[in-house]
Order: structure tokens, then C-alpha cells, then sequence
């Protein structure tokens, strides 16, 4: 297994950016014995392990404290941001369901910068999720958001920050927005949450964006991701109980027994709620407070750097250790200096709409910033050069990603790799993505470009 491990990508060499979250080895040990101690349990019963329970309601009120929850806060952990923003989907449905009958397919309205667990929630629970365009900054367009409202939308929807550029949507006035219409108001600060407090306390000035904001119903923060606990561990809170309670699901008619669970899984580890618990012990303030420091210091040393090259533009006004940038009118093209970044060892995270590069700047990227703004200088140089470039190889595939208009052939062709990819190993002969396709001939060589669309 080591051997085979070792093909994997390298990120603590810091030329990943994004998903891994980590600090260091000695809070990964931490992390690691709290989560060993309860390797076995299943948490499926909360009322058969009481400690579990009780580090679990510990989690959920640190969280609620951190996010300005009133008393009546209430919610639970979850196994990530996905479920988290599941739940909280599920619940306001159930809650229209009961109170609004007259709705038949409940609406919810965002800006088109949030996170696809939405997209996802809001197919699997038969939602429509009614996107906004946002503004040049990439923050959300709170008139733009107003005009998709209608009388069967219950709930809106906003960022703290958005994954993808680190921008804060304006969380007041789409607050205002939902008190003018009686609507509910879902914050996602899954990347946020732990971060946004002390970028805060550390004396940026920001609009608040969690309870603060009276209008605020619900929120989602990760512990798995700026929280630093182990993969598997996220929180759902809810300003009362009156949609809370939705999310609990009871059956009194199986052979088994009475069945109820309060999030979506079945049988459910307790090494994540014991290592989410035993972080922010390990942690507390003041240990949060120095790694955000560290990484905000980063991102302002890595800021300073692109702004100082004249063909980069930093895509709106991220708010914490999150960035996007471009080229300036995309030239020269983004995708090249991807290209020529990956040639150079970089993990590129590529970005659509507009095309741009992202970065989360964690602990471990801090050495090589110098290096990633020397090989981004060169790429510039290069991509200059070499105009013809952005018609070859994967930055054409990715040009072509961002501009062509039919975006089902695009979404079968994903299917189809990820059919491939389970498929290969598990006796499949024939891997679909090498059968003869009937679509247009480059459709065959997408299959092998598309992977940053589901790489986060
Ligand atoms: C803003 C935001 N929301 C939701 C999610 C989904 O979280 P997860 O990947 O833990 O399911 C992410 C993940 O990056 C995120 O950044």
C-alpha cells in the first residue's frame, strides 16, 4: 500500500492548493489518537455512547459561540460540508411541506457562485434552485437575486466566502432581502467559518456575515476544513429549533424497531466527532489564531506578488487566505499558464466562468511562494511567446470547456469518466470512455481534460 501511495500527489511539498487541510504533524497526531480511541464505535445510536454525544453537543454550541448563535442554537455535526448543506435543504423542504402545502415544488435563490452541494441537494430532494448573476467582484447581486424571487421560493442563499474566489457574498442586504419577503436565509461558511472569526479578530474590518445578521436562519462550517480536524466532520446549525426539527427522521414501523437519526447517515463514525472535539481542545483561540495569521501573512505576501506583475488581476476582494486570479482580458491565456505551471510540478486548480487559477493558501505553501511567483513570471513570459499554445494540448480543452454553450454533452462526457474510472479494475472489459463515441470528435479527448470540474 505504501508503494502504491507513493504515485499519489506530494501536497504536503506545498505545490497543492486547495483540499488538503493540515497544519502539522503534531496536531495530526492529536487528531489521530482522539480518532483511534473511538475507531470502533458507531455513533448511529447517540444515546449508546455518551461521551460521543457529549463532544458532539460541545462541538455544535463552540461552533454556535464562534458563529454568534443565539441561545437557542441548535444543530448537529455532520460527515462534511456536502451533508451539512443536505440537511439543511431537507429540512426547510420538510418545513414547506408542512407549513406552505400550497407550494408544490419549493424555490430557493442564490447567487451562481455557490457551491454545487446545493445543485446537488436541490436534485435530490426535487428543489429548484433558481441562480442569480453576480457582479463583476464575483459577490453576489442582491437586485438580481430580489427579481428570481416568487411566491414559491422559501430560502436564500449566500457565501461566507465562496470556495472558488474567496469573495464574501453580502450577507445584510440579502438579509434584508429575506425579511422583505419572509424568506429563510441559509449562510454557507463551510471554507469560512473557521477562518472569517479571526480575520476578524485579527482587525480586518468585514460586514457580518453569520447570526450577526438578524435574518440569518441556518448556517454551514466545516471542521474538516479550516476547523483542522480529521476528514468526516462538519456542523449545521440552525438559529431555533422551528426548521431543526425537520431534519430529524423517524420510522415506527420497522421490524427492528423504532429508527431515528438526526443527519443522514446510517451507521456513523465516532472517530470524527472524538477528532473534531480533541482539535479545537488542542487548538483552542490562540492556536487558531497563530495559523491564521501565519496563513493570511502568506496571502498577503502571494497577493503582493501577483499584483506586482502587470498581466495579473486578482478576480474581486477575497477575504481570507482563498484567491483567484487571471490574466488581464485573458491574455495571455490563463489555461496556457496552467498548462506551463502544471509542466513545472504546480497542482493548478483551473476555474471556469470566468476562466481563472485558484489558491488556498495553507501552512505548508508558505515555503514556495517565492518559487510559485518565479515559475508564474516565467509562464507569463512564455505564454507570450508562444500565442499559438492556447490552441494545443489541455489549455485548447479547457478554452474550449469554458466557451462551448452545450452544457449536457459536457455533463455526459463526465458521467462517462467517472463510469470509466469506478468501471477499470472491477472486471469491466470494454472502459466506456474508449468505446467509439457518436458525438463530435473531440468529445473523445475531452474525457481525459474534464477532471477540474470534479476535482473539489
Ligand atoms: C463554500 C463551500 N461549501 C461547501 C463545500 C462542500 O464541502 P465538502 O467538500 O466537505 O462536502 C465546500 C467544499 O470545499 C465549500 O468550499
Amino acid at each position: 500500500m505504501q508503494a502504491v501511495k507513493a504515485g499519489d500527489t506530494d501536497w504536503l511539498q506545498g505545490k497543492t492548493w486547495s483540499l488538503q487541510y493540515y497544519i502539522d504533524e503534531e496536531h495530526h497526531e492529536v487528531l489521530k489518537a482522539a480518532h483511534q480511541l473511538y475507531f470502533s464505535e458507531n455513533y448511529i445510536n447517540p444515546f449508546l455512547f455518551k461521551s460521543i454525544l457529549k463532544m458532539e453537543k460541545e462541538v455544535v454550541a463552540m461552533v454556535a459561540n464562534m458563529l454568534h448563535g443565539p441561545a437557542s442554537a441548535v444543530g448537529t455535526m455532520t460527515s462534511g460540508g456536502t451533508e451539512s448543506i443536505l440537511l439543511a435543504m431537507y429540512a426547510y423542504r420538510e418545513w414547506a411541506r408542512k407549513h406552505r402545502p400550497s407550494i408544490k415544488v419549493p424555490e430557493i435563490v442564490a447567487p451562481s457562485t455557490l457551491h454545487p452541494a446545493f445543485d446537488k441537494a436541490a436534485h435530490y430532494f426535487g428543489l429548484v434552485l433558481r441562480k442569480a448573476k453576480v457582479q463583476s467582484t464575483q459577490a453576489a447581486d442582491v437586485e438580481a437575486m430580489g427579481k428570481l424571487i416568487t411566491k414559491n421560493t422559501i430560502l436564500l442563499l449566500a457565501s461566507a466566502p465562496s470556495f472558488a474566489h474567496g469573495v464574501l457574498d453580502p450577507i445584510p442586504a440579502i438579509g434584508n432581502l429575506a425579511e422583505k419577503h419572509g424568506l429563510f436565509f441559509h449562510v454557507d461558511a463551510c471554507v469560512g467559518g473557521f477562518m472569517l472569526p479571526w480575520v476578524e479578530k485579527l482587525g480586518k474590518q468585514l460586514p457580518a456575515w453569520d447570526f450577526r445578521v438578524p435574518a440569518v436562519t441556518s448556517m454551514s462550517g466545516d471542521l474538516h476544513k479550516f476547523g483542522f480536524g480529521a476528514k468526516g466532520a462538519s456542523v449545521v446549525l440552525y438559529r431555533n429549533a422551528q426548521v431543526f426539527e425537520h431534519q430529524i427522521f423517524v420510522n415506527t414501523e420497522y421490524s427492528g424497531g423504532i429508527f431515528a437519526t438526526a443527519t443522514m447517515l446510517g451507521s456513523r463514525p465516532g472517530g470524527a466527532v472524538a477528532a473534531a472535539w480533541a482539535g479545537l481542545q488542542h487548538l483552542g483561540q490562540e492556536g487558531y489564531l497563530k495559523n491564521a495569521k501565519a496563513m493570511l501573512e502568506a496571502t498577503d505576501l502571494l497577493r503582493a506578488g501577483l499584483v506586482a506583475l502587470p498581466d495579473i488581476e486578482i478576480i474581486g476582494k477575497p477575504c481570507m487566505n482563498i484567491l483567484a486570479f487571471s490574466t488581464k482580458n485573458n491574455k495571455p491565456d490563463i489555461y496556457v499558464i496552467a498548462d506551463f505551471m502544471e509542466e513545472k510540478g504546480w497542482v493548478v486548480d483551473r476555474q471556469q466562468l470566468p476562466p481563472s487559477i485558484h489558491l488556498t493558501v495553507f501552512p505548508y505553501n508558505i515555503p514556495v511562494i517565492g518559487q510559485y511567483l518565479a515559475d508564474l513570471k516565467s509562464a507569463i513570459a512564455w505564454a507570450k511567446a508562444n500565442p499559438s499554445a492556447m490552441t494545443e494540448g489541455n489549455a485548447a480543452m479547457y478554452g474550449l470547456m469554458a466557451r462551448i454553450p452545450l452544457r449536457g454533452m459536457v455533463k455526459d462526457n463526465v458521467r462517462k469518466v467517472f463510469l470509466d474510472a469506478y468501471g477499470k479494475g472491477m472486471g469491466n472489459e470494454a472502459p466506456i470512455a474508449e468505446q467509439p463515441s457518436r458525438e463530435h470528435k473531440w468529445l473523445g479527448r475531452l474525457n481525459r481534460f474534464l477532471a477540474f470540474t470534479f476535482k473539489r
